[in-house]
């Protein structure tokens, strides 16, 4: 064979078409009338007679291949692109998917969780089932206390030393434990309570607590805090009130409401006609519990709190039943995409 002929044969084989337009530039340089197997085919007859049949034979033979590749690229090309057309309208607008958003219970989460690491707190979390010492024995709570109770708590069937946590300060104990002060975390988590399920109580919700442990603690940094956080979750203009209260695991303890943001503190049924909602409990860690931690509380002190997430998406949101969280009703859901 010719060296030409040779170099354009191997020029077709190494050729690659995987698209209409590979096809177009195939043709374009075996097959079109300026392509060189053309131009080689125009020389037949200046070949010397004696040479001649056999050159022409091979050019032919060359050209017959180009023709019979291009027509199997282009059969193969058609195969793949006629079902494609067949079966979808590429000029038709194309189905709207719905993404996914996040739950209001993650979004109010996360923000609570933003303001306080704004400030210095670092987030730890941990298990749901817990221990009686973490949930109770460790935060001060008497033998006899009614949390601990059946109707209170779920155990675990298996071992009724274990517990679904109630709540989140038994993360207050684990981080006493097994760190050294100054602390200075929250802790977010689902808790579980064997209460009877309505618009207003849920078997299942969701705390943040938080805990700052240093030395000369006092009542005030907490409650400046707790303003900064009101301030930076419901606005500016927010006002706080605090309540003494009663917790086994604080002494002093109080509840801290906010001013019913639904009727700007006139009264209305969601702050039963009070003018305040309560968002959360505090106070300062009882010395007990710093000593049950490990942590000598003649050395050190400091406060925790902790509030429910559900509550405060509530108030957020507007929303004037708890259910509503957790039936997973795509219309309630969709409200809180972005
Ligand atoms: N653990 C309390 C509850 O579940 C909330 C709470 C109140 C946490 C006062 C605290 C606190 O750390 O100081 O109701």
């Amino acid at each position: 064979m010719n060296t030409k002929a040779e170099e354009i044969k191997q020029q077709l084989n190494q050729f690659c078409v995987e698209t209409s337009a590979h096809l177009e530039e195939f043709r374009l340089q075996f097959l079109s009338k300026k392509s060189d197997l053309q131009q080689l085919l125009g020389e037949i007859k200046n070949v010397v007679p004696e040479l001649r049949k056999e050159f022409g034979q091979e050019v032919n033979e060359l050209k017959q291949y180009a023709q019979q590749l291009f027509d199997a690229h282009k059969n193969r090309m058609e195969e793949a692109v006629v079902p494609y057309i067949s079966e979808i309208d590429a000029t038709r607008p194309s189905t709207l998917y719905s993404s996914g958003a996040m739950h209001p219970v993650s979004i109010v989460m996360n923000e609570v969780c933003e303001i306080f690491e704004k400030i210095g707190f670092s987030t730890v979390s941990g298990s749901d089932i817990e221990d009686d010492w973490h949930v109770f024995s460790a935060l001060n709570f008497p033998q006899e206390h009614p949390a601990r109770d059946m109707q209170d708590t779920f155990f675990v069937n298996m071992n009724p030393e274990f517990l679904l946590r109630t709540h989140t300060s038994s993360l207050q104990v684990r981080t006493m434990e097994s760190c050294p002060p100054p602390i200075r975390v929250i802790c977010p988590g689902r808790v579980y309570r064997n209460e009877t399920i309505t618009a207003r109580s849920h078997c299942i919700f969701h705390q943040v607590e938080g805990l700052y442990i240093a030395r000369k603690v006092s009542f005030a940094d907490m409650k400046q805090v707790l303003l900064f956080f009101a301030k930076e979750m419901f606005g500016q203009e927010t006002k706080i009130r605090l309540r003494p209260s009663y917790f086994p695991f604080t002494e002093p303890s109080a509840e801290m409401d906010i001013e019913c943001k639904i009727c700007g503190g006139k009264g209305c049924n969601v702050c039963k006609y009070s003018g305040w909602v309560e968002i959360l409990g505090c106070g300062m860690v009882d010395p007990n519990v710093l000593d049950n931690c490990g942590i000598n509380s003649k050395e050190y002190c400091g406060y925790a709190f902790g509030l429910g997430i559900e509550r405060m998406a509530m108030l957020k949101y507007k929303i004037n039943d708890i259910r509503l969280f957790f039936e997973n009703d795509v219309r309630f859901l969709e409200q809180f995409a972005k």
